[in-house]
């Protein structure tokens, strides 16, 4: 019933539901965002978005810098904004020690008032990245180890100028279809069994990378509402199904290229939900967005199992934050 809600969604969102092109507002030209993943699909067009609502400062976070300094030109092209107010900062989400370094470098910044932790990939084939299945870690490892690194920063930042940065991260109906069988709460480590080769779904990897975020998500904003130290807003919203170059790998085939031909939203669509949960309120914190605004999502995350899941999974997650940079949970 799950995944046959998230087909039905699909195609209501996308065939049915016209979106809010993202509107300004009078703080935008003091304020500084990153976009991870910004030189192509819906990190470029949140990028562009962006800039075109005139940002003080926008940081294109790519692994290869040269497709990131194009995507800037094209950016400057269309925009008129100034060479000064677009950045490109090397960022490779399969190495520890390349997130590290952005957000020591990010860490620098006079302020932060939003992070769209766009980067992403989906893939049938197990590979590694670092000592991680690669969908889990660029997905959901380093996006979170990115988070709790930059948390100091944002919570300095909103003490400073009184706005919360919103951390935002895309999610997917897909995770409605997410296989859970490997979610076994009663198993010893969750993480092993994902990371375990022989045993490892690969078919539903993606869409359970995306159920995952939504776990870490919900636990993450639970800590930031009693936080002392600084707010900080993190949500994940759901673009839809897009054209971009996600698929690449499934392209081949006639099926998918009908159903991307009929149904999916050019990703310049698919940014302005991205761009909406930037700019969007504290009711969103901890929330998954659709559409541009807060929707339930699967009944693998609000049922009882879920919450045994959710719980499971989120402490293992910090166990592997912490074996990657010790401390690194007393940001929270
Ligand atoms: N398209 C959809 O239908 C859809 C639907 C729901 C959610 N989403 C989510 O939206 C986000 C953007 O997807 P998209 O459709 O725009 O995909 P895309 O066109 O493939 O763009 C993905 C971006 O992530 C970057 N990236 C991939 N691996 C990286 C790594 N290890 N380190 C740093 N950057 C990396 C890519 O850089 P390179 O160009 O160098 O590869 C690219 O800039 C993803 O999180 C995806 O899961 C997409």
């Amino acid at each position: 019933m799950s995944a046959f809600y998230g087909v039905t969604s699909v195609l209501y969102s996308n065939l049915l539901v016209k979106l809010p092109v993202p509107t300004g507002n009078s703080e935008l030209p003091k304020q500084i965002f990153i976009v991870t993943g910004a030189n192509t699909g819906l990190g470029f067009e949140a990028s562009l978005h962006l800039a075109r609502l005139g940002v003080g400062k926008l940081i294109m976070a790519v692994r290869t810098p040269s497709k990131g300094e194009d995507a800037r030109q094209r950016i400057l092209d269309l925009t008129r904004r100034p060479e000064t107010s677009i950045e490109v900062w090397p960022l490779d989400m399969d190495r520890y020690d390349s997130v590290k370094a952005f957000a020591a470098r990010a860490s620098e910044l006079p302020r932060l008032d939003g992070v769209l932790a766009n980067a992403g990939i989906m893939t049938n084939t197990f590979s590694w990245s670092e000592d991680i299945e690669k969908t889990l870690n660029v997905n959901v490892v380093s996006t979170c180890l990115l988070y709790l690194l930059l948390l100091p920063k944002m919570h300095e930042s909103s003490q400073k100028t009184g706005y919360s940065c919103r951390y935002v991260i895309p999610n997917s109906a897909l995770h409605y279809s997410a296989p859970t069988a490997e979610l076994d709460p009663k198993q010893h480590s969750i993480l092993n069994r994902l990371n375990d080769p022989e045993k490892a779904d690969m078919a539903g990897r993606y869409p359970l990378s995306k159920l995952l975020m939504i776990y870490a998500v919900r636990e993450f904003a639970e800590r930031s509402k009693s936080s002392e130290k600084g707010s900080c807003i993190i949500n994940t919203t759901n673009p839809s199904f897009c054209k971009s170059n996600l698929a690449n790998e499934f392209q081949a085939s006639g099926g998918f290229k009908v159903f991307e031909k009929v149904v999916a939203r050019t990703s310049e669509e698919g940014s302005r939900v991205l761009v909406h949960g930037l700019l969007a309120g504290r009711e969103t914190n901890g929330q998954y967005l659709s559409n541009c605004r807060v929707e339930t999502p699967s009944c693998h995350v609000t049922g009882k199992w879920g919450q045994q899941v959710q719980k499971k999974f989120f402490g293992e997650l910090i166990e592997k934050l912490e074996s990657i940079q010790p401390g690194i949970s007393l940001h929270m």
